[in-house]
């Protein structure tokens, strides 16, 4: 049964070829001086940088940058760019890049005139946020975390080797948020395929848990599907722009509190991933393959009516024959074939982890959990196989 919700997205949109022509119009919006954050230097390579710091220019806005934010962003990262905002008086945080960019973005929004130490008290209290907010906007780059019309800001503190996700309210989204999917041609086929797994993930988060039939699964099936189909044509041909705007436009809406605002989610996989990535800084949707496969296989059991639906449902796979439990672990082969297809890492040693990391990461995992709750031995033995994977 559907339960009770209450959804708000106050986040504009604006879509296609031809949507930074929209930036002059909504930079009218806000006051004079603009912080302009981006990553380490793919905005320059593709010329975008040139084109925004002209249409800032050309609205007569003061333009203070903050440069170098990297994949994985650090609490030091927030700190330099709350520092600008306060010493600037910054109007508008405009974020140019992916997942990284416009997470360290929304954190600086919050923290920048937070009393006492933002760190504490939004990532590892999580309390309401009591001070003034600075209004954030993004120009995305990559497809995959879905940070252009969410609260999410994950943010990476090296001191306390400890990744903490945290889902700010409405009104610390994305005022609006640029998309244009020609962006993501010049991503390194590499992290295309992690931001793709991570749409992914975010879905199958949603997807394995509950046992009502209600439309959020409906939804994460068809985008899934969607998200399959374009992946294969994208791999092919990065170029092709109707696979790469399906795969922008589905990595918006898949995490978007939207999918999921009406029953139980499990996000498990990111909880295990995020240390994974306290611990090696590997690409966020590498490590979600890597932890996916051997996690669904431990809990598959428990959930089996919803992961044989996903063999039929997401997979085409015919349960002409089959005994439920084979078209459920059927459904999770063909995930990893997919992977394997796409070129998706599902090794963690390859992703950077060695066998002494392992007891800590599992140890400094944030047990969640929908049909199953781990043990901190059980996500041991998950990363353990996923450290052996083939
Ligand atoms: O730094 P630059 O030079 O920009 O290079 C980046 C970076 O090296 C590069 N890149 C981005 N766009 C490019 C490009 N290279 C060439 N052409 C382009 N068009 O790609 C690399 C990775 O970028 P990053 O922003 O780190 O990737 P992603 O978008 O996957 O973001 C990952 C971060 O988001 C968090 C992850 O944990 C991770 O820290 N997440 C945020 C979520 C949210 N806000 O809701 C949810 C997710 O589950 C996730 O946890
Ligand atoms: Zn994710």
């Amino acid at each position: 049964m559907n339960t009770d919700f209450t959804y708000e997205n106050p986040t504009t949109i604006h879509f296609g070829k031809e949507s930074l022509n929209n930036l002059k119009a909504e930079l009218a919006n806000y006051g004079d001086t603009i912080l302009l954050a981006y990553g380490k230097g793919s905005i320059k390579k593709i010329g975008l940088y040139d084109q925004v710091l002209s249409i800032l220019k050309d609205s007569g806005k003061n333009i203070v940058e903050l440069t170098g934010i990297m994949a994985n962003p650090t609490w030091e990262k927030v700190k330099e760019g709350a520092q600008l905002v306060r010493d600037n008086k910054v109007n508008l945080i405009l974020g140019v890049g992916g997942g990284s960019v416009i997470d360290c973005v929304k954190a600086i929004s919050v923290s920048a005139y937070c009393e006492g130490d933002p760190w504490t008290k939004y990532w590892l209290q999580f309390q309401p946020v009591d001070n003034e907010i600075v209004p954030v906007a993004s120009i995305l780059t990559l497809a995959g975390t879905g940070s252009e019309m969410n609260g999410g800001s994950v943010i990476t503190n090296d001191d306390m080797k400890l990744k903490m996700g945290r889902v700010f309210p409405a009104n610390v989204y994305p005022k609006f948020s640029i998309l244009n999917p020609e962006y993501t041609f010049s991503l390194p086929k590499y992290q295309m395929v992690s931001g793709i797994f991570d749409m992914m993930s975010h879905l199958m988060e949603v997807y394995f848990s509950g046992e009502d039939d209600v439309t959020s699964d409906y939804l994460v099936e068809g985008l899934l599907r969607s998200i399959i189909n374009s992946a294969k044509i994208a791999v092919a041909n990065p170029e092709d722009y109707e696979a790469r705007s399906n795969l922008m436009w589905s990595a918006t809406l898949a995490m978007n509190p939207l999918m999921g605002l009406s029953k139980p989610s499990d996000w498990m996989v990111h909880m295990i991933e995020h240390q994974v990535g306290a611990y090696t800084d590997c690409a966020h949707g590498m490590g979600l393959a890597a932890v996916s496969l051997p996690y669904y296989r431990t809990i598959y059991k428990y959930g089996i009516d919803k992961f044989a639906r996903f063999a039929t449902q997401v997979w085409g796979i015919s349960e002409e024959g089959k005994m439920k439990e084979e078209l459920a672990l059927a459904g999770i082969d063909a995930l990893e074939a997919f992977c394997k297809e796409c070129g998706i890492v599902i090794n963690l040693k390859e992703l950077g982890a060695t066998e002494e990391m392992l007891p800590d990461i599992a140890n400094s995992t944030i047990l969640l959990g929908a049909y199953k709750k781990l043990t901190h031995d059980e996500v041991l033995d998950v990363l353990k196989t996923a450290y052996e994977a083939v």
